[in-house]
């Protein structure tokens, strides 16, 4: 593990990331769906339908709520996450729906499944990795030749506001995670944090140790070098010069977070059997 994995890994240890209060099968299902799912799955083209009996992995799968939902499909869920906090609060919530999901603590970098698989899911992680295009690399290599890969990350627009609080905070209460935390309670939100869901939330955003941010020319970039072609993002984006006004408009909005979707082409399969 590099110092940023390290360091990354304290922090999620102690909040574990989302821990969403999944109390019932329509709060795993519906709600989920209705909240983040249906785009998620939308930009790579997929209904809840279209995931039975396909191989997903779930790469830095936090609590495991995402890697739950593919599995109440019938998809065969592969899970992973460097966090054994967040991956025992995983497998509880499998067991509680008796959902199979094939869990394991590994870093994203020295994931060697020895499979591959038709959707490969990684919402929310690469941002928090010292190498995001070499985890990204290593992750685009695990999808079948016509597989898809989604990927979630700040962006370098959207997030800019936000990156100006970051920075109050580490000046106003430096680097050390309670104290961060207990600043961004007493100053950005003025009360008592109520549930774990809310503290894990307030944390990831304001808290978290390392964060990069990136634009949909970069990822666009990323797709092209590892023969993918991009077929959907949350929020929509177009491509080329207007993808950076597409970009302008989620500043705007303050759409911090954006998932881009791409499709691996199927030469290299057939250049390379
Ligand atoms: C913001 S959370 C996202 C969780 C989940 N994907 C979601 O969308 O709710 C980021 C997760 O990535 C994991 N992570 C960060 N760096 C990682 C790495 N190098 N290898 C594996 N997991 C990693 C963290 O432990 C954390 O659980």
């Amino acid at each position: 593990m590099d110092r940023i994995a390290l360091e990354v890994n304290k922090f999620y240890e102690r909040y574990p990331y989302p821990s969403l209060p999944v109390r019932t099968e329509r709060d795993l299902v519906r709600k989920l769906h209705a909240n983040v799912m249906g785009k998620i799955l939308a930009t790579a083209g997929l209904v809840p339908s279209s995931l039975s009996g396909k191989e997903i992995l779930d790469a830095g799968c936090g609590t495991g709520e995402k890697a739950c939902y593919f599995s109440y499909y019938g998809a065969r869920v592969t899970a992973i996450d460097l966090c054994r906090a967040s991956l025992q609060k995983a497998k509880e919530l499998a067991e509680k729906f008796s959902l199979k999901v094939d869990f394991g603590c590994c870093d994203i970098a020295e994931f060697k499944p020895g499979k591959k698989f038709d959707h490969v899911f990684c919402l929310g992680a690469l941002h928090h990795t010292e190498k995001p295009y070499e985890n990204f690399t290593a992750l685009a290599d695990l999808c079948k030749p016509g597989g898809t890969i989604t990927i979630g990350l700040y962006n370098r627009y959207g997030r800019l506001s936000h990156r100006a609080a970051r920075m109050w905070i580490s000046l106003r209460s430096g680097s050390d995670i309670e104290k961060r935390m207990s600043y961004v309670e007493r100053s950005i939100y003025r009360r008592k944090l109520r549930s774990i869901h809310e503290k894990a939330y307030v944390a990831d955003k304001y808290v978290n140790p390392h964060e990069s941010y990136h634009t949909v020319g970069e990822v666009l970039g990323w797709f092209g070098k590892n023969d993918f072609r991009f077929i959907g993002s949350h929020p929509h984006t177009r491509t080329g010069v207007k993808a950076f006004f597409s970009q302008l408009r989620w500043m705007a909005r303050g759409n911090g977070f954006f998932i881009m979707s791409g499709r691996r082409s199927f030469s290299k399969a057939l250049k390379y059997p």
